[in-house]
């Protein structure tokens, strides 16, 4: 039996890395690493940051400064604090994060986690930085988590389907720092997502940096679409809904299109980032489609999925973005309607071509970003105001902060808080809205779900 060791791992970024610190954990359990939720006191740090913009980048190495005194500190007391370094900036910066932070011993890129035993092993004699690209393929050495481990992350789960990006958009790292576009076979996925509903899952969202060019081998030998593994997903027993993020708009295809009006899984909620709602900027970030073509994807997807609500992400301030330009964009968000988006000043990234080209004004991207976002959380908030006497589905995740509620998802992902017992997790229940708060919904389970709750507000399964 090995000696139990603490991991602590802060994941930075976007879900596809919260989903790699997961399999991080996973790859390291059989080591004896117990996860620990703060880094006092662990034995083995790792941070999964992200590149996609500076301040991502900034704010890991002032963390990493911090880890420093507890390092020392531990070190004072006779015991060894590991510090490795992980993710997207790892892999951008690799030799150069031990360099500038010479107490970090082990650097490592997104394809090189499932070799974790094998590098902390040689992290024991020296600095150890891992950021090749190997050929096999890491999900086939990495040991499923245990039934147990699963079950405590809850009923919702993120799966990889799909790594790396082709896309090439001008102001984006992903393509040097994911690699090119590699998808996972079919049947892997399928075991997994099994294995996940065996364990308890109910909704699993497929993750991917361009999940809808998913292209993965089937077992006929030929190329799986995105749409071709959600109809087969939403046949596993268990698994209720099925989410993808995030996409491209040109992968949107015909079929991923009737995806969405024939399975009810499928939620009603898409991301589906367009960045700019100018041609020109559009072209210069080379997105390869127009502002019509983005519109002309919305329009279809509501025509099969009139209830579908969409998300997206802005970027303000590209080099030469003129005042009519980002109108065009203000104008853009206003014809969609958004549920909610994401909207960013943009950020020059080391080696990507829009980083060469003469940057706007700071104080320019500042005022177009917080005019944009105050209309797409004027949206928000009009969108949780429209739910207000609606009755949603919601997924129950979880006890609430508040004694007595459990807290869910609805379709269009907002935490949807109600009085009940934990009985609720992992179900399904229709739930009236009567409450908005500021970032949740409260409402009471619906007649027919009330019905089957005892006096404790404890619900009686049949
Ligand atoms: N600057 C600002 N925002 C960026 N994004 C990607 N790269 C940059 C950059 N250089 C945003 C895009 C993308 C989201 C994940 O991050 O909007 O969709
Ligand atoms: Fe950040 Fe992109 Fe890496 Fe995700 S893939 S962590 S968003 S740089």
């Amino acid at each position: 039996m090995t000696q139990a060791r603490k991991l602590y791992v802060k994941s930075y970024g976007c879900q596809m890395n919260a989903y790699d610190s997961q399999r991080m954990a996973d790859a390291l359990a059989p080591e004896g690493y117990v996860e620990t939720a703060t880094p006092d006191g662990a034995d083995l740090i790792i941070l999964n940051t992200c590149h996609i913009r500076e301040k991502a980048a900034d704010k890991v190495y002032s963390e990493l400064g911090r880890l420093r005194e507890l390092k020392d500190e531990a070190a004072d007391q006779g015991r060894r604090v590991v510090l490795a370094v992980a993710g997207c900036i790892a892999q951008a910066e690799g030799q150069e994060i031990i360099r500038r932070a010479g107490y970090v011993d082990l650097v490592f890129g997104p394809q090189n986690y499932h070799q974790l035993p094998d590098m902390l092993a040689r992290a024991e004699h020296g600095k150890v930085v891992e950021t090749e690209f190997p050929s096999d393929d890491k999900f086939d050495h990495l040991p499923a988590p245990s039934r147990a481990s699963t079950r405590r992350r809850g009923v919702s789960a993120f799966v990889t389907v799909q790594e790396g990006c082709d896309k090439f958009c001008t102001f984006c790292v992903v393509p040097y720092t994911r690699g090119a576009e590699v998808s996972r076979p079919v049947a892997k996925i399928v075991a997994e997502v099994e294995r996940l509903a065996d364990a308890g899952v109910r909704e699993v969202t497929l993750i991917g940096q361009n999940v809808n060019a998913y292209h993965g081998s089937a077992p006929d030998g030929r190329a799986a679409t995105l749409a071709d593994l959600l109809y087969r997903l939403a046949r596993v027993p268990g698994i209720a809904r099925l989410r993808y993020t995030t996409s491209h708009p040109l992968d949107m295809d015909d079929r991923l299109i009737e995806a969405h009006r024939d399975l009810p899984a499928l939620m009603p909620h898409l991301h589906l980032p367009v960045q700019s709602g100018s041609d020109r900027v559009l072209d210069a970030m080379n997105r390869r489609h127009t502002r019509a073509q983005y519109l002309d994807c919305i329009e279809r997807l509501r025509r099969v999925r009139p209830d579908i609500a969409f998300s997206s992400d802005f970027i303000v301030g590209f080099p030469g973005e003129t005042d009519e330009e980002f109108e065009a964009t203000f104008s853009l968000v206003r014809e969609v309607g958004y549920a909610s988006a994401y909207s960013f000043k943009y950020s020059p990234r080391p080696g990507t071509p829009a980083a060469e080209l003469e940057q706007l004004p700071e104080a320019l991207k500042h005022e177009r970003l917080q005019r944009l976002q105050h209309e797409i959380d004027r949206q928000l908030d009009a969108f949780n105001a429209a739910s207000l006497g609606a009755t949603l589905d919601v997924l129950f995740e979880k006890a609430a902060k508040r004694p007595g509620q459990m807290v869910g998802k609805s379709p269009y992902l907002q935490s949807v808080h109600v009085m009940g017992s934990a009985n609720l997790i992992g179900g399904i229940y229709p739930v009236t809205i009567d409450e908005l708060g500021s970032f949740t919904l409260s409402g009471t389970l619906a007649q027919n779900a009330a019905l089957n709750l005892n006096e404790n507000g404890s619900l009686i399964v049949a």
